[in-house]
């Protein structure tokens, strides 16, 4: 399986600093076999920067960080997945900042991971407890409940095609008291969300379905996260806006790997 190293970049960086970041990129990574390295821009610095990677389209995936379900129509201001077709790869679903900002419910990310994977992108499906949730002792709960209630329609072909980004909401770093997640906590997630998929769609298929970890990662932590059995990568926010930090924690992953 593939180490994934995804950097959400959220509602920052204008299109100019996007391509002088992607520049510096391009210049410190060379591809590595089993990683994929992929951004997250803002939705207007997407088309130029497909242009600006040319044929290092392979070195650097990108992904849309949102996008409306339907394929054409009158939806004003809306994007969808089937114009981003040839340009991402990836795009991100049911982030914990639009299922709690934007209201986004689990019918609006079945709709999307569905939608996603007819347009041939590959869903990265984000599931998180807030902090309430686990002081109550909800998280397996939340997690079976997002899981499902994304996945519910997707069958065990379609599920091969999925991410699953384990962000608990208390540890992103966007979150009012953010703290950092202690690896064995993260374990006994991610074992969970395993388990949970083995349940549905057996031990084989579920072993297929990348799983990462997302929330504070930084250049010191990350080791400690990549090296939990069963996480597959990692979605970071805050770090992989500065390209040294994305960078620090792209050479962790290949020096793990190898
Ligand atoms: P931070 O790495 O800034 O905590 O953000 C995590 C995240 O939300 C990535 O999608």
């Amino acid at each position: 399986m593939k180490t994934y190293i995804v950097g959400n970049w959220k509602m920052n960086l204008t299109v100019g600093e996007s391509s002088i970041y992607l520049q510096k990129l391009l210049k410190r990574i060379r591809p590595t076999k089993g990683l994929e390295i992929v951004v997250a821009p803002s939705v207007i610095a997407l088309q130029p920067l497909g242009i600006q990677l040319g044929r290092a389209k392979s070195k650097i995936k990108l992904c849309v960080q949102n996008f409306y379900h339907r394929d054409y129509g009158a939806y004003t201001g809306e994007v969808s997945v089937t114009q981003l077709r040839g340009l991402v790869d990836y795009a991100i679903v049911g982030h914990s900042e639009r299922r709690y900002v934007f209201g986004e419910t689990n019918k609006d990310l079945k709709q999307k991971v569905a939608a996603a994977i007819r347009n041939n992108i590959t869903p990265i499906l984000c599931i998180g407890e807030t902090e309430n949730e686990r002081n109550f002792g909800e998280t397996a709960d939340v997690l079976r409940d997002e899981l499902f209630g994304a996945l519910s329609e997707i069958d065990a072909d379609d599920v091969k095609k999925v991410i699953v980004a384990y962000e608990p909401v208390w540890a992103i770093s966007g979150t009012k008291g953010a703290k950092i997640a202690a690896p064995d906590d993260v374990a006994e997630s991610i074992n969970l969300i395993r388990n949970e998929l083995k349940e549905i769609y057996g031990k084989e298929i579920a072993e297929e379905v990348p799983v990462l970890y997302g929330g504070s990662v930084n250049p010191n932590n990350a080791g400690a996260y990549l090296t939990i059995p069963g996480v597959n990568g990692l979605l970071i926010g805050g770090s992989s806006l500065i390209s040294d930090h994305f960078v620090d924690i792209i050479e962790l992953a290949k020096r793990i790997r190898s």
